[in-house]
């Protein structure tokens, strides 16, 4: 028995590794392009453990896939890759169709053929996990009820349209050919090995590093917040347990203003790592908006506690100090991942 994974080397393709082989002996093939947000340094605690078989590779490379499908007949397909980063696609939306939309159509079509040769047993328990986000729903309005996984898609960035449109392949190959399909749509991760052009861990290391705290618009938008080890212990109940063709959203019961995110991180930094020259608080700087930027995302559980049990373990105050304490511990991986092509980025998006 085996799995694939792809987009396993970013953040949270490479929680759900670690989190994998903590409770399971089950080999992972990892299929990761290494994308400026791919880092295998996520995995270096994994050593030469022989359960974890990385493949550099395209999700858009079929005859890869075609390869890789028939060498190691995962029993199921767990789809993180994606270009993840709403600000980079406004910017750039060319690679968010490419990997988002043709990439996932290129998996879909590779696994349907892997999967149409396989024995009846094998064939009805394998299965093709989609990783989604709750962006395709679009923006509520401040009193509206939360998301449901009935609730219309309304994407609204480039990004969240190519989610959307990659969540629809995903059905109709459920509809059309049968394929096993799960997909899961999440909330706002936060946690370990996140890249810092997000907003938690770009207020952490800006904070530390003694630079401005960006805030888009009045920084009233409102996010729910999840730690990445309870979105993976969400996509495992789903992939074990989930009915086929069905979407599970996965989210926090965790409302916050981004706000009052930076200020919860400066209070915790205020108290782990007090910065002489003042409070950090003192560096949150107004910036201009996102363009199109949605004003509220919110999460309605209730399907996937109902059918699989499934509830975050975590809560807001001891996920987010987890996190700080992971950021102020792991100063080589945050100095690692600022490369040249990080500045590039940073300088681009806020000059
Ligand atoms: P990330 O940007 O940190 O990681 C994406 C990974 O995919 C990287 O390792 C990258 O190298 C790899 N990748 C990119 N293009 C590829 C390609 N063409 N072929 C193979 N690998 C490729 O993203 P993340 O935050 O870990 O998100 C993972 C998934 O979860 C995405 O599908 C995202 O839409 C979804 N999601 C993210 C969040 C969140 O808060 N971060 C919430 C809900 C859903
Ligand atoms: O909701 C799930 C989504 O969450 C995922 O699908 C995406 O992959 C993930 O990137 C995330 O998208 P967001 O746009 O919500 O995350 P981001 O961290 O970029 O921004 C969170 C909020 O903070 C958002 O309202 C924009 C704001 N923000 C962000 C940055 C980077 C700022 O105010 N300042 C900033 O510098």
């Amino acid at each position: 028995m085996t799995i694939l994974v792809t987009g396993g080397a970013g953040f949270i393709g490479s929680n759900f590794v670690l989190d994998w082989f903590k409770t399971s002996d089950e080999p992972v093939v990892n299929l990761d392009a290494l994308t400026y947000a791919g880092n295998l340094a996520n995995l270096a605690s994994l050593g030469r453990d022989a359960r974890h078989i990385f493949v550099k590779g395209d999700i858009g490379d079929r005859a890869l896939l075609e390869g890789l499908l028939a060498a190691h007949k995962p029993r199921a397909v767990i789809h993180f890759a994606a270009e993840s980063h709403v600000d980079r696609s406004i910017h750039g939306p060319g690679a968010f169709m490419k990997t988002n939309i043709d990439g996932t159509f290129t998996l879909l079509e590779a696994t349907r053929g892997h999967w149409s040769g396989l024995a009846a047993d094998d064939k009805a328990s394998f299965r093709f996990h989609h990783v989604s986000t709750d962006e395709v729903y679009g923006s509520l309005a401040p009193h509206a009820p939360a998301f449901t996984e009935t609730h219309p898609y309304e994407p609204n960035s480039p990004y969240s349209a190519s989610k959307a449109a990659s969540d629809h392949l995903v059905r109709a190959w459920h509809h059309t050919y049968g394929l096993p399909v799960l997909t899961t749509n999440c909330s706002n991760n936060y946690g370990p090995f996140h890249f810092p052009e997000k907003l938690t861990p770009l207020m952490i290391v800006n904070a530390l590093a003694g630079k401005p705290l960006p805030v888009y618009g009045d920084g009233q938008q409102i996010r729910d917040w999840l730690y990445v080890t309870d979105h993976c212990s969400g996509i495992r109940a789903v992939l074990a347990g989930g009915r086929l063709g069905e979407t599970y959203n996965i989210g926090g019961w965790n409302e916050k203003a981004n706000i009052d995110i930076v200020k919860t991180v400066c209070a915790l930094l205020d108290e782990l790592r007090p910065d002489p020259a003042g409070p950090y608080a003192r560096l949150i700087t107004y910036v201009t908006d996102r363009p199109g930027h949605d004003r509220r995302y919110a999460i309605d559980a209730h399907k996937i506690e109902r059918e699989l049990g499934w509830r975050p373990a975590e809560t807001f105050e001891t996920g987010i100090r987890k996190t700080v304490i992971w950021y102020l511990a792991n100063a080589d991986w945050v100095a690692d991942v600022q490369s040249g092509a990080y500045r590039a980025w940073v300088d681009q998006q806020y000059g």
